[in-house]
Formats: C-alpha cells, structure tokens, sequence
C-alpha cells in the first residue's frame, strides 16, 4: 500500500509543479502539448516548414513542448532582434541533450559549450586565430585546389561518350569538395590521391562521418527528449560510445602525425590541427578542447556547403535568365580565356546578389541551431523561462511579405535594389545568425560557396534532366536540423570553356 502512495504522492507534486510553473508565466501561445510527450506528436517532418505554418495560427512567437521541454519559436524580425541582440548575452546558452552531452564532453567544445569563460575563450581563439582574415586568406589555395578538382572531375564524366547530355547528380560532385575541403582545412590532409582513390585513414574519416549519420538518424526522438526512457536504449549508448572512441582515436592519430613532421620540419602550417598544437598552451585549451574543435569545424562546415551550393544550382536551372546573367557578368569580367579566382569576387557584384538570394530562399540551417535561457527573459512581452530554448525561424523570416516584397520570387536584383547584410547586422536576413554566437565560418563560406556557384557557372551551362520542365522541379526540403534539397538535384552541363580551362590546379600542404 505505501508503495502506490509513495509513487501517487511524486506524480502529485510533479503535476503541480508543472501547472504553477505554467500559471506562474506568460507563455507565449502555441498548439496544446499531451502530457509526456508534449507535441511530438504533432510534429510534420519538415519541422522548419510545420513551424512556420503554426506561426500562420499562433503567431511571430510560439511555445512548443518537445517531450517535457519547453521550446519557444521565433517567426519575425523584430523578435528575432529581441533575441539576438537585446538579449543576446541571457539566451546564449546551448540546450545539450545527454547524447550531445556525452560527445561534447559536457560542452568543452565551441558549438554545444555554455556562454561563460570557457566559451569566451574558444570563441576568442576563432575570432583571432582560426577565422582571421590572414587565415581564411591563407587557406584559399586548399579551396581554389578542390573547386577545380571538381570541375575536372565534372568535366571529366560528362565528357563520357555514355553520359554526353545525360543528367550528373550534382550533391555527389558538390559533398565530394566539400568533403575534402573541409577535412584538408581542418586535419591538414587531402584523403584522395591524384587517381582518385580515398586511402585508408580517408576511408576510416568517411566510415566515422556516415556512422554519425546513421546513429544520429536512429536515435529514437523518445530518447532524446524524454531522457527517463534512455534505460531502453542501452545498445544505441553503447553504439554512441564505440563511435565516440573511434572519433578520438582518429583525431590523436592525426595529431601525433603533425607534431612529429613539425619538430622534423619546424614548419608550422595554416591548417587548424597545427594552429590548434601550436595555440594550446597560450590558451590554455585541455585535448578534449582541441579534439571537440576540430570535429566541431566538420560538422559545422561539410553538409551546409554542401546544401548552399546544391540549392543554388537548383536556382539556376529554374530561372535560366539569372544564369545567363550570371554568366553574361563572368564573361565581361573574367573573360573565357582564363579561370574565375576569388580575387574576382569583389568584381561580381551580380554573382554575390546571386549567392545572397540563395542563401535568402535557402538557409542550409533555417531555425539556427537553438539557443537556451540561462535566467528568466522576457521577449515580445511573454515569458522565456530559464532553461527553455529559443529557436530564430530565419526561414519564415526570409519569406515574410511584411518585410519582403514577392518573397516566394527567385530574384537577386532585389539586392542592386537595396543593399542588405547577411552577416548580422540586419534581422531580415540571418543564414549564419547573429550576435555573439554568430557563425565564425561565415566569411569563409560565404568565400568559398560564391567561388564554388562561379566555378559552375562559368564552366558549364546546367539544364534540366531532359523531359523536365523546369517549374516542375521538386523544392522541398528534406527533414533534418540542415535541410537538403528532398530530392537530390540532377543537371544536364554542357562545357562552355576551352578543354585547358577544366583541369584542377593543385596546391600541396598549406
Ligand atoms: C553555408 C555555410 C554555413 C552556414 C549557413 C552556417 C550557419 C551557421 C549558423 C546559423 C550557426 C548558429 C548561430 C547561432 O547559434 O546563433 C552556425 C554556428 C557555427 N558555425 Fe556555421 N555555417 C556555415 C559554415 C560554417 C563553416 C564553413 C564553419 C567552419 C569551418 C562553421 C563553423 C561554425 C561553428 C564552429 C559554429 C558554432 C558557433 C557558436 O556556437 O558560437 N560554419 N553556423
């Protein structure tokens, strides 16, 4: 009998916690939550679309219970700079589940650490060291090297007699440079040699990478959000935790490898493993630090190139105005004898509207990655308890009529029209967020990915697989926190530069 009492007695108090902590704020509105599972069950795959529908019934602000956890979603641009700049510093936290708590080593890294000393630090070091200007200047030969590599390899297969004027999936092409760009910038190592062929330690990188995936994509949403359950998933822990060694035991390898070839060399070069040894100490950064960055730019930097560039190919077969537009200026201002570098960017300026637009329509992380309250806030006049995590829909906020005129319109001349910042200082237009946890990488990736959309469209002319009408091409989203295109996009090129200009132009070690 004392049993059932004890347990009647918890659950009492439990419930009337929860109903005086909801009576005690004033939530923002948002769609009826069930008990435990709140409003998972209502949730529509792509989250980033279902949120901006529910802001059509709710509202610019609105609550939704993931599990018992409160999440408060922001759909307008005003409320977004309520968010990211007037209460920057109280919602700069990083809401970790224990699985993310786990491979973060409780947030030692940047992306998942806590606002506080720590995160001051390591975001100190990007700012100065990984991300200046110097660097990201100085890592330009590795990005040039895998944009031509890629174009060659392009070039190579449509040249086919089998595949001349046949549809290349292009995601193939683009996560292949972005692969081996964003693993060169950070392990200091191209993973191909000059056949094309991935060696070992590259294939063991690509095993780690695909693994991520596939437990990221079986880890039950139960488990995440209802951590009471975590004792029924005892095989995905023990998965997570094989992965996890294997994560670190890759990384120590690569580090023992360049700490060797510099006290053989003396030679300290611009990849972020060298100047991640050479910093610790003046920054006084533990291994798990050093380990968590690394994997951190990865992560970070691999698929969101990958989905700009994909999104904006996708725009150029759609709208083949824009691109004969976009190659009218390369042309005039590069000319068809030579190749496009980045020191052409700033002469561009239709190409940089172009990439902008992209980046308008399609936010590769379209709700940021969500911020937590580290006190009680308030924005739009509710209540944003601590603890609750606040997610900026940059995507509904791009879209939005109020602030956009025919936002659904693929059109980069609205950027000639009115000159709008994306890198945080206008809240109409946020790809990489704002204030102090911006993203570090965006000037190297807004470099890299107009570099990339250039390369393409100077190259080659892309059109639609044959038969396919280009309003009838499919734009929808995949689900997932970064959104690719649904379906993978499949493109005709047909050459347009002389046979010389198709060959990649190799850097060795930077
Ligand atoms: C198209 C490319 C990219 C987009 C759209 C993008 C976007 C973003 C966004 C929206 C955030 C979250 C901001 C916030 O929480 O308020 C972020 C964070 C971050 N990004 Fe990027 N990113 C891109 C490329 C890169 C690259 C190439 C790197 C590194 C090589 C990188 C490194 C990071 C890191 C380390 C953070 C965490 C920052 C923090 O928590 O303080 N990103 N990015």
């Amino acid at each position: 009998m004392a049993v059932p009492l004890v347990i009647l007695s918890i659950a009492t108090v439990f419930i009337a916690y929860k109903l005086f902590s909801r009576l005690r704020f004033k939530l923002p509105p948002g769609p009826r939550p069930l008990p435990v599972v709140g409003n998972l069950y209502d949730l529509k795959p792509v989250l980033v679309r279902c949120f901006t529908e529910w802001s059509q019934l709710y509202g610019p602000i609105f609550s939704v219970y993931l599990g018992s956890h409160l999440n408060v979603v922001v759909n307008s641009s005003e409320l977004a700079k309520e968010v990211l700049k007037d209460n920057d510093q109280l919602l700069a936290n990083r809401n970790r589940t224990p699985q993310i708590n786990k491979f973060s080593k409780n947030g030692m890294d940047l992306i998942w650490s806590d606002y506080g000393p720590h995160y001051v630090k390591v975001r100190k070091l990007c700012t100065l060291e990984l991300f200046s200007i110097k660097r990201v200047e100085g890592l330009r030969p590795i990005r040039e090297d895998e944009v031509t590599a890629m174009v060659e390899s392009i070039f190579k297969d449509c040249s086919k007699p089998e595949k001349k004027g046949k549809a290349l999936v292009l995601r193939e092409y683009l996560g292949l440079m972005a692969f081996l760009h964003i693993t060169r910038l950070t392990f200091g190592k191209r993973f191909m040699d000059e056949s094309n062929v991935i060696d070992e330690q590259g294939e063991e990188l690509k095993f780690i990478l695909n693994n991520a995936i596939t437990l990221g994509s079986k880890k039950s949403i139960f488990a995440e959000f209802l951590p009471w359950f975590s004792f029924l998933f005892k095989a995905q822990n023990e998965a997570l935790a094989a992965h996890d060694a294997r994560g670190a035991s890759f990384t120590k390898k690569i580090m023992d490898e360049h700490t060797q070839a510099r006290l053989k060399t003396g030679n300290t070069k611009n990849h972020f493993v060298d100047a991640l040894l050479t910093l610790q100490k003046d920054y006084d950064l533990s291994d798990d630090t050093v380990t968590g960055l690394l994997w951190d730019m990865i992560s970070a930097g691999m698929d969101t190139t990958t989905i700009t560039v994909e999104w904006a190919m996708a725009e150029m077969v759609r709208n083949p105005r824009v691109q004969q537009k976009v190659q009218e200026e390369l042309d005039r201002v590069v000319g068809r004898d030579r190749l496009m570098t980045e020191a052409d960017i700033s002469n561009l300026p239709y190409l940089q509207c172009v990439i902008k637009e992209c980046y308008r329509m399609h936010p590769p992380t379209p709700l940021m990655l969500p911020h937590k309250a580290s006190t009680n806030v308030k924005i739009g006049g509710y209540d944003i308890p601590k603890g609750a995590t606040v997610s900026v829909n940059v995507w509904a906020i791009a879209r939005d009529p109020k602030v956009w005129k025919n936002p659904l319109e693929f059109r980069p001349e609205r950027f000639e029209e009115e000159d709008i910042d994306m890198k945080g200082t206008d809240y109409r237009l946020l790809p990489f967020g704002s204030g102090r946890r911006i993203c570090p990488g965006a000037q190297l990736a807004i470099n890299l990915t107009t570099s990339m959309l250039g390369h393409m469209v100077h190259h080659f002319t892309w059109s639609p697989p044959e038969g396919v009408k280009p309003e009838h091409m499919d734009m929808m989203e995949q689900p997932g926190t970064v959104t690719y295109m649904g379906k993978p996009l499949e493109a005709v090129p047909t050459p347009r530069l002389p046979a010389e200009l198709f060959k990649r132009v190799a850097v060795g070690t930077v």
